[in-house]
């Protein structure tokens, strides 16, 4: 591991760069703060843990060059399911820490696939009286949809294949890869 990382053999190929990340949510936080230039409380950012993580550290810093004050929650769900499908029944691991009541909310996933968990989530959100609750997605499968949901803010449609990095995992790896890609065959095939 002189040169490089350990990961970069297990990369097959990239999907989104480091520098269109970067790009994109500049433009993402661009359009949400001109959304959003006078809300009177600031918009509550609600990260969706794990996936969401990079993103929403990014994302923060990128709405704090120009746009509304924000503060940071963090929720972490599970989705009952087989394997890598998710069924749209939901747990909540770590609820939000503080009330919602009345608030702006934009809430910061990862990735929308089915869009069975954010579908669930949009319902309590709602039923927590939050004042407005949108969404900012970094990417979608557009192909893999089954429910229709309302992504306000969408940066990549990727295709319908399992991709990790940038906080995306396989089996809690390879979320420190600073891009999104897809894993070489074998990497499953030895798990
Ligand atoms: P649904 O299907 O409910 O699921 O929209 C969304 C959640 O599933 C995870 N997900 C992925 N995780 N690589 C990952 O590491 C992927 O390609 C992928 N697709 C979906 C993710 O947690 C997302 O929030
Ligand atoms: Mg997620």
């Amino acid at each position: 591991m002189a040169d490089g990382s350990w990961y970069d053999a297990d990369i097959d190929h990239v999907i989104i760069s480091e520098t269109q990340i970067r790009d994109k949510t500049a433009e993402l936080a661009k359009q949400v703060s001109a959304d959003h230039a006078d809300v009177p409380d600031g918009l509550l950012l609600v990260c969706i843990l794990k996936g969401a993580a990079m993103f929403m550290a990014d994302f923060a810093r990128a709405i704090g060059r120009h746009g509304p004050p924000v503060e940071l929650d963090f929720m972490a769900i599970s989705s009952y399911g087989q394997g890598t499908t998710s069924s749209g029944v939901v747990r909540i691991l770590k609820d939000l820490d503080r009330d919602i009541a009345g608030r702006h909310v934009i809430v910061v996933e990862d990735i929308v696939d089915s869009g069975l968990t954010l579908s669930w989530l949009l319902r309590y959100l709602e039923s927590r009286s939050a004042a407005s609750v949108e969404v900012v997605a970094l990417f979608r499968k557009p192909e893999a949809v089954k429910v229709p949901v309302p992504v306000k803010y969408v940066g990549f449609d990727i295709p319908t294949e399992f991709v990790v990095g940038y906080g995306l995992d396989f089996a809690e790896r390879y979320r420190e890869v600073p891009y999104v890609g897809v894993l070489k065959p074998e990497v499953y095939a030895r798990s």
